[in-house]
């Protein structure tokens, strides 16, 4: 995270950042893309949208889908980032927000690393900078002394700072954001300066709604920011196409064998998760009760995932119901007091009787005891 930060090769990476991830998609929009930029924006605000949300450009390049949910999420956030305001990604846990966020810097900025993870333990330092002591004790104060935040860097060089889980942050540090967010400028009074914020810097602060209330946002604060909300996927389908596409694209970074076959799963888990939520079978005909956990599309992902790595090493290379049960009921059972109880009597009551379901009942019947 700091300036010096270690540099690793492309390749070997686990996990590369978005603009390495999808430099060739981002480098063909930038190539084709005629409209109107804003200062020391890579893209226009149209190819942005159009990088998350996926398309094919006149040349034939296709733009995978980065988010799935409705456009005009996408189009209000990316149009935020070009005003004087904030953006501020709301919503429940597992509804791609980070995802959300890495994705916009990247495609603005071309840089998704300048990145403040929020805790009940982040300092003020975090967000303004801090000092190199041994310079600052060998030299004095000086600009050199100076270890700059990423939120101090993005202002310097006019490009998009992250927040991560703003509302864990304790309240006097978060209020370190006003005056950044509203005057545009950090002043350094050890040394009399002041960096003020070039064209082009913006911040995307990101927050969970379960936290509300850990440390409310200061209604100061709040006005600084403009808010939009990620949903959860509005339909089943919606949802099996995330978690499809996202289990194949973590599936090869992990070189798993992918699993042609494994729709199924993914929508059995994916049904699971929705009914489990909603306190309700799909067909709206049986009431359930939910468990404690969030159930949340990015849990189906792991869940699926585990299961892919589970039948390539064990298995026979196909997702078979045996190979998710495990990591269903660990999603589903957070209290092993009450939410095992629940998903005893969702197991009987719904998921026995349904055509088709047998193997993963006796599946999960098999890990529940
Ligand atoms: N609507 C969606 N479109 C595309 N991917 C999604 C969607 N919803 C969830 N995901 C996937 O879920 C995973 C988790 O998302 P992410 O970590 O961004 O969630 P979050 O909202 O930040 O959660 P938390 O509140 O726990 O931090 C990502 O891999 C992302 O691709
Ligand atoms: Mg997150």
């Amino acid at each position: 995270m700091s300036a010096g930060a270690v540099q690793t090769s492309g390749t070997e990476v686990l996990r590369p950042h978005a603009e390495h991830a999808f430099a060739a998609e981002l480098a063909a929009l930038a190539a084709q893309d005629d409209r109107p930029r804003p200062d020391r924006w890579r893209l226009s605000p149209w190819a942005v949208a159009l990088y998350l949300r996926g398309g094919t450009l006149p040349d034939g390049t296709v733009i995978t889908p980065k988010y799935v949910g409705p456009r005009r999420v996408v189009e209000v956030a990316v149009s935020t980032l070009a005003t004087d305001r904030a953006l501020l990604l709301l919503g429940l846990p597992g509804t791609a927000k980070t995802w959300v966020s890495e994705h916009l810097a990247a495609a603005v900025s071309g840089d998704s690393t300048l990145l403040v993870q929020g805790t009940a333990g982040t300092p003020e330092e975090a967000i303004r900078y801090g000092w190199n002591y041994a310079r600052l004790l060998a030299h004095g104060p000086d600009r050199d002394a100076l270890v700059p935040s990423p939120v101090m860097r993005a202002m310097a060089e006019g490009m998009t700072a992250r927040v991560e889980e703003l509302t864990r942050i304790p309240a006097d540090v978060q209020d370190t954001l006003i005056t950044i967010l509203s005057e545009k400028t950090l002043p350094i009074p050890e040394l009399g300066q002041e960096v003020q914020a070039v064209r082009g810097f913006n911040l995307i602060a990101t927050a969970n709604d379960r936290d509300r209330g850990v440390n409310e946002l200061s209604s100061a604060l709040r006005r600084r920011f403009n808010t939009v909300v990620l949903p959860l996927p509005e339909s089943a389908e919606a949802e099996v196409d995330i978690v499809t596409r996202r289990v194949d694209q973590i599936g090869r970074s992990l070189d798993l064998p992918s699993a042609p076959d494994g729709t199924d799963e993914i929508r059995r888990v994916v049904t699971v998760f929705r009914e489990l939520r909603d306190g309700m079978t799909s067909d709206g005909r049986t009431k359930v009760k939910s468990p404690s956990g969030t159930l949340s599309t990015a849990e189906a992902i792991s869940v699926v995932t585990g299961g892919l790595a589970l039948s390539a090493h064990f298995g026979d290379g196909v997702l078979r119901p045996g190979d998710v049960a495990a990591g269903v009921l660990g999603a589903v059972v957070r209290d092993p007091g009450t939410d095992r109880v629940v998903w005893q009597e969702y197991l009987e009551t719904v998921v026995r009787e349904r055509d088709g379901w047998q193997d993963f009942y006796r599946a999960c019947r098999e890990v529940s005891v």
